[in-house]
């Protein structure tokens, strides 16, 4: 089946919102379980940088779990800051997670790399996937850990249908839409293993993890 892109930006209010007002506890908790037990030689004080970072649960579970972490979280969707502004706002993690509103080719490199770059469901909203795997090029460092998950393309629409249905049945219809239409923009391990030999980080590996995710791991 043909990749169907969606726009990139998440910047509509309404669909920020129900992407916020959902469930996604245990996933993310899960991504950043996998995350430390990839790398657990990161220790609890690493420099983080999550790209796409939505409605802010990731980074504020990142800074939770490693007690001394300093977590930068980005994301070009002004509604989607907004609404992480307001997850992190009188955390104890608050002074710990640096929000930043910014597209990634746009983003700044920080004054030293990055310990990690880590990023959850950003890859397929992007036209072109290189603009990721460049981003990293310029923030990162040598030895920096790549933490990168996403939904894999399935075969046909019959089947992105199907896993809509299994895992998303009882989701209000906006985050159904969202994801079937994601299911279809996403790109495949071939195509992302592609990218990857392109952009000259073939030290990454990509794996699938799931009937519709893929990980892409390693260090720089
Ligand atoms: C599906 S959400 C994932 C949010 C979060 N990582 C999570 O797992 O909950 C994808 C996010 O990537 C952001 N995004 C898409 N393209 C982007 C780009 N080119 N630059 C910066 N952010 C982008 C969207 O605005 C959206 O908030």
């Amino acid at each position: 089946m043909e990749r169907i892109p969606e726009p990139e930006l998440m910047d509509d209010p309404g669909q920020a919102r129900a992407y916020a007002e959902a469930d996604f506890a245990e996933v993310n908790a899960g991504f950043v379980e996998g995350f430390q037990q990839s790398f657990p030689w990161l220790g609890g004080s690493p420099f983080v940088l999550d790209l796409g970072c939505g409605p802010g649960d990731i980074p504020l579970r990142l800074a939770r779990a490693m007690p001394g972490a300093l977590v930068q979280a980005v994301d070009g969707s002004p509604a989607m800051i907004e609404l992480a502004r307001e997850a992190v706002a009188g955390t104890e993690e608050e002074p710990r997670v640096m929000l930043v509103q910014s597209g990634l080719r746009e983003l700044e490199p920080p004054p030293m790399p990055f310990h990690a770059v880590v990023s959850n469901s950003l890859l397929h909203h992007l036209h072109h996937g290189a603009d990721l795997w460049r981003t990293i090029q310029r923030v990162a460092g040598e030895g920096t850990a790549i933490y990168v998950m996403d939904l894999q393309r399935p075969d046909s629409e019959e089947r992105a249908a199907a896993i809509v249905d299994q895992y998303a049945a009882d989701e209000p219809e906006q985050l159904r839409t969202d994801f079937y239409n994601s299911l279809l923009a996403a790109f495949t391990p071939e195509e992302v293993g592609d990218q990857l030999r392109a952009a000259g980080l073939e030290g990454l590996e990509v794996e699938t993890v799931s009937d519709r995710h893929l990980l892409v791991t390693g260090t720089l």
